[in-house]
């Protein structure tokens, strides 16, 4: 489409959603402009909880392609639409089908659970599925006794170890590029140039490894930390009565944060942690994607099926 206006664009996107029943979901990460127009902004447990709920019969998802994949498995009876399908996501791309099931087979009678950031066909050989804001909860729900295949982000899983002591828990060692750039040395710079801040930090950080002792008891130096989802981190700098904070995740949740809270001050941990994935969708490829209903994200029943049992399990739970 030629490049327009953006106010235009943004109202034409408006009309459309309207005229064509669609609902549009934006995760945390994405650009200003489509946080704006967005009917819900969360992250991708919110998200797919919201996907379940709505009346509409057109889900547009902005994120990337395993939340719309996630979306379309719980809401089988929906259209969901993505507006851009190279927006992968490294963390999803670090375990691959053969890879699961051969460590499965590894480790016969173990429980298998997987984060959200995971493909539909790795879902679907899952016990269990489970979020940023949940896997706590989840690997707590399994007895004690029973082995725990934990994938693909290896942050994530040692630190739910940590906190919830487990030792018969397997890792896979996958990461996320953004989440893993952001240094123990980009956290200690910009900590120490605010002293008064409190810290708040995504679980897929790597600079949670070597911080974990502290993190797990809930301070590091005497400060305040917490390690959360992208929707926890909203809500508890809403509610906490620090003034500033340092957050360590993608920068596109700055945005909200300092839009809900404009007497708040709000600095990322590393500037240069920017998922490109999330920010190939535009309003332009959303209007595109609008006019011409694509890109659908269509699943096999076989697999979406299997799928919806872990993703189901995990929402049972939390
Ligand atoms: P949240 O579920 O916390 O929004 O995280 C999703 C994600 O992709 C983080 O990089
Ligand atoms: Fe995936 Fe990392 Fe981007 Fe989140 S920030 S979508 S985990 S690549």
């Amino acid at each position: 489409m030629l490049v327009q206006d953006t106010s235009k664009l943004k109202e034409d996107i408006l009309r459309l959603k309207k005229e064509k029943d669609v609902v549009l979901l934006a995760h945390n990460y994405q650009v200003p402009e489509i946080q704006d127009i967005a009917d819900f902004t969360g992250d991708s447990l919110g998200l797919s909880r919201q996907a379940a709920k709505v009346d509409q019969k057109t889900i547009l998802f902005c994120g990337v392609h395993f939340m719309a994949e996630t979306a379309a498995i719980i809401s089988p009876q929906k259209k969901v639409l993505i507006p851009e399908l190279e927006a992968g996501c490294s963390l999803s791309d670090s375990i691959t089908l053969d890879e699961l099931k051969n460590w499965k087979k590894q480790h016969p009678g173990a429980i298998a659970v997987g984060y959200v950031n995971t493909t539909a066909e790795i879902k679907s050989e899952l016990d269990y599925c489970c979020t940023s804001s949940n896997a706590v909860n989840v690997v707590k729900a399994i007895p004690a006794n029973k082995k725990i295949l934990f994938l693909p982000d290896m942050f994530l899983g040692s630190y739910v170890a940590k906190v919830t002591g487990r030792k018969n828990m397997h890792i896979w060692a996958g990461e996320c590029h953004v989440h893993a750039g952001i240094t123990p040395e980009d956290v200690t710079k910009k900590l120490d140039s605010m002293k008064e801040a409190e810290f708040v930090i995504h679980p897929e950080c790597s600079c949670t490894t070597p911080m974990l002792y502290d993190l797990a008891s809930g301070s590091f130096d005497d400060r305040k930390v917490s390690i959360l989802s992208t929707e926890g981190m909203l809500n508890h700098v809403r509610d906490s009565k620090a003034k500033n904070f340092v957050v360590a995740t993608e920068t596109g949740i700055l945005y909200r944060m300092k839009k809900n809270n404009p007497e708040k001050f709000f600095v990322p941990a590393s500037e240069k942690a920017e998922c490109q994935y999330m920010k190939m969708n535009t309003l332009e490829k959303v209007y595109d994607s609008l006019v011409e209903n694509k890109y659908e994200v269509k699943i096999p029943k076989e697999i979406a099926d299997r799928a919806r049992l872990a993703i189901n399990r995990m929402l049972a739970i939390s």
